[in-house]
């Protein structure tokens, strides 16, 4: 007996995000974990009837994209049209499927981050006070650390970044650097004081030492975190000078809201855009209301825990609007154990993987490592070719395409009147409901490793029964049907645990199956007496060539 419907409430409404990706990158294999994370969490809550709407967005503002702008001599807006897109094309292949995909450059987003600004005004948690900071005379233009270079003020390096050495690893302020330049006109910087807007955080103190410590963010998280607390909260600086790709703060001449104030707000945006798509007109406190009433879940990366857990949940209750239920935080990818690299050629591009892979192959292999912590997981290329072939192929679709033939050949296509092994079929249902808890608890490995154990017993029980034996000898025909057709019913079991990692194999698995979806709750009742159609192969090989070529492909390319 299935205990999972009691222990869930019925008809959740939660809403989900990944962070917005930048506007001035290709998406590469790294942020496709997250992605690929996200989706499959979505796909498995529809999958269970839950109303699970996923967001995202463009995350359009900031000076790298000014600057990347101006270089190509387009306007960012042209700059950030195009990603866009790109970027919408990227996700749609990788079978990455969003209720709506905006960008922060929005008019919805203006509105959002004015109003939650201003509301942080009258709340009396943002202050104002001058800073001093290298000025770029000859661009006009306040610079980021990361635009000065110079020599390490520790171990006297030359041409390190204006906040840390990467020769002896120091941190310092870019005021420090022997003979600072700036990295966009080579000029000596000046320091010049201007007034800046800052987020008083330190407000919120209490409120976040309770709020991440109540099971938003996740035991090994939650921990971690704690000593970001010790030395007290500092303020946020929120403002930038022009030229700034971004909003001018309303009631100033010339500062923008810094990206980061903007970019999570994008996350609303992205809800109000579709909003509007579905009922025409809705107004701002309208927005405000229908976000308060969704379960709100966020995935992100952990180098933008900080923002996350901290800014954004204070930002939230600053303005009176609804904060987060959870911030789901996973690792980086490596790729054979070391970091992403171009001249290793795996710094691969979400493109170039399309040209050369299936993207089900990568949904799988990221779901196989996929867990609940924080760990980096390593796309190994070798343990891929090897786990996609022996777990996909080997395992799961070589039980529907090994009994697909004699049920089409010698039963007109029909599915016997009752299983052979009611109990073995039992066994697969009564599994769901540890899969079933694997994926909503984002242990994802867990879940394709249970799945995999149940393909052994269906692989196990042909094997034992041998119907391609049986059916050499006459009169069988009745149970070797019987056996295939147990043996089909397991697959479409199998299958439907796999929906959220495999939307593909999915789809082309109904048309074999003769169904229209693989409904979760619907696995308990198995097709008898079911009309099946011809068995197309449902997923080839990895062909390790083409994962060499792709890795080739990723070391040409400048990218
Ligand atoms: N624009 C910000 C997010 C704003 S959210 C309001 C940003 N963009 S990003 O393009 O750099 O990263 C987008 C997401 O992809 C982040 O959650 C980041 O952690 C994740 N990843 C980027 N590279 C990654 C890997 N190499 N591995 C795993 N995740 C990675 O940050
Ligand atoms: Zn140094």
């Amino acid at each position: 007996m299935s205990t999972e419907s009691a222990c869930q409430p019925e008809h959740r409404k939660i809403l989900v995000t990944s962070a917005l990706p930048y506007a001035n990158g290709s998406i590469h294999i790294g942020h496709l974990v997250e992605y690929l994370q996200t989706d499959i969490w979505v796909r498995y809550m529809r999958a269970r009837g839950h109303d699970c709407l996923y967001f995202c967005a463009d995350d359009a503002h900031g000076a790298p994209i000014m600057l990347r702008a101006e270089s190509e001599g387009i306007s960012p807006e042209q700059l950030v049209n195009r990603i866009g897109k790109e970027h919408q094309a990227d996700f749609a292949d990788f079978g990455i499927e969003f209720s709506n995909y905006h960008t922060t450059h929005s008019e919805e987003n203006r509105l959002l981050a004015e109003d939650i600004y201003r509301r942080l005004v009258a709340n009396a948690h943002i202050k104002k006070y001058p800073v001093s900071q290298a000025y770029d005379v000859e661009k006009g233009m306040f610079l980021a650390d990361r635009y000065i270079r110079g020599g390490c003020p520790r171990c006297k390096a030359e041409d390190q970044y204006g906040d840390n050495c990467e020769i002896c690893g120091a941190t310092y302020n870019a005021g420090e650097l022997i003979e600072p330049k700036s990295v966009l006109t080579g000029s000596v910087p000046e320091t010049r004081d201007s007034e800046h807007y800052f987020f008083h955080l330190e407000n919120f103190q209490s409120f976040l030492e309770q709020w991440t410590r109540a099971d938003h963010l996740g035991a090994q998280v939650s921990n971690k975190i704690q000593e970001w607390f010790e030395g007290g909260l500092r303020d946020w600086d929120i403002s930038r000078d022009a030229p700034y790709f971004g909003f001018k703060i309303p009631g100033s001449e010339d500062k923008f809201f810094y990206v980061w104030l903007d970019a999570p707000i994008g996350y609303i945006a992205s809800y109000w855009h579709w909003l509007k798509q579905q009922q025409g007109e809705v107004t701002l406190d309208q927005v405000r209301a229908s976000w308060a009433e969704r379960e709100i879940h966020h995935f992100i990366g952990k180098d933008i825990l900080y923002f996350h857990a901290l800014f954004w949940p204070a930002m939230l209750e600053g303005a009176g609007y609804q904060t987060p239920e959870k911030v789901n935080v996973h690792g980086f990818l490596m790729v054979n154990g070391q970091k992403m690299s171009k001249s290793r050629g795996t710094f691969i591009q979400a493109r170039t993987y399309l040209d050369h892979l299936n993207p089900e192959y990568l949904r799988y292999y990221f779901a196989a490592k996929l867990s609940s912590g924080v760990d980096d997981l390593d796309l190994n290329l070798d343990d891929f070719v090897q786990r996609v072939n022996s777990d996909l192929v080997g395992k799961v679709v070589n039980i529907a395409s090994r009994s697909a033939g004699f049920i089409n050949k010698k039963a007109g296509g029909v599915l016997s009147d009752e299983l052979d092994n009611p109990e073995l079929y039992q066994q697969f249902v009564d599994a769901g409901v540890s899969i079933g808890d694997a994926f909503e608890s984002r242990e994802y490995a867990r879940a394709c490793r249970e799945v995999m154990a149940l393909a052994d017993l269906a692989n196990q029980y042909l094997a034992e029964l041998a119907p391609w034996s049986l059916a050499k000898e006459p009169g069988n025909e009745q149970r070797v049907v019987s056996i295939y057709s147990q043996a089909i019913n397991l697959f479409r079991v199998l299958v439907t645990y796999l929906g959220p990692v495999l939307p593909k194999l999915t789809q082309q698995s109904c048309e074999f199956l003769g169904v229209a979806e693989l409904v979760w709750e619907e696995r308990q009742n198995p097709l008898l007496g079911h009309s099946i159609n011809k068995f197309k192969p449902l997923m080839q090989r990895v062909d390790p060539e083409a994962v060499d070529q792709m890795v080739g492909a990723s070391r040409e390319s400048k990218g």
